[in-house]
């Protein structure tokens, strides 16, 4: 029997930074979590975390309107990215419960669309996305870079399915 879980969706804040890069798999993106949570201040992007027995074990970053060519839309769209929960907390409805947390405040904000990418192999997370009402439109080659917490430039190739959903 799966325990039920106490767990709620808030905002990060700066103290949660070293948590959400979990044990070391996520310490190259330390820069790039910093950066976000500065454009938060500046109400470009929120971070949502899932806050679950006391430690943060879920996260999804939400960019407003997104002017990526292949996101952006007559209807106002913002775009969900960094969407990961901790292995031992997955298949327990937390990752649904911040995508839906995510749409709630785009919702709020007058937003008409959202966009969210999967990795092409990444058959789970598109089937969840399809379940929540999310349909592929577009193929995207998923080339990005970023600069490691070392100073050193990374490139990310990961083709991806772009999905969108009118809220
Ligand atoms: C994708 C990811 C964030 C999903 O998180 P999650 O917390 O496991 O998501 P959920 O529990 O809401 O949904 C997962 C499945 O569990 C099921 N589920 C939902 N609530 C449940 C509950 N209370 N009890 C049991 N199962 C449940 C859902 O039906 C869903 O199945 P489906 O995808 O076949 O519809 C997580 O798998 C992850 O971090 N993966 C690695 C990173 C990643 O791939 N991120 C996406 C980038 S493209």
């Amino acid at each position: 029997m799966v325990e039920a879980l106490d767990c709620r969706i808030r905002p990060a804040v700066e103290a949660d930074l070293p948590e959400m890069e979990w044990e070391g798999e996520y310490t190259q993106y330390r820069r790039v979590y910093r950066h976000v949570m500065e454009e938060m201040q500046l109400g470009r992007r929120l971070i949502l975390v899932a806050e679950c027995d006391g430690r943060v074990v879920g996260q999804i970053f939400i960019q407003f309107n997104a002017h990526r060519a292949d996101i952006h839309h007559d209807s106002l769209s913002a775009y969900l990215h960094a969407f990961r929960v901790r292995p031992s907390y997955r298949n327990r409805g937390i990752g649904t419960r911040l995508i839906q947390a995510a749409e709630s405040v785009l919702r709020d904000a007058g937003y008409e669309r959202v966009v969210i990418a999967a990795a092409v192999e990444n058959l789970g997370a598109r089937k969840l996305y399809e379940r929540l009402g999310y349909r592929v439109y577009k193929s995207d080659p998923g080339c990005w870079s970023f600069i490691d917490h070392q100073g050193r430039l990374r490139r990310v190739n990961e083709p991806s399915l772009l999905l969108e959903k009118w809220l």
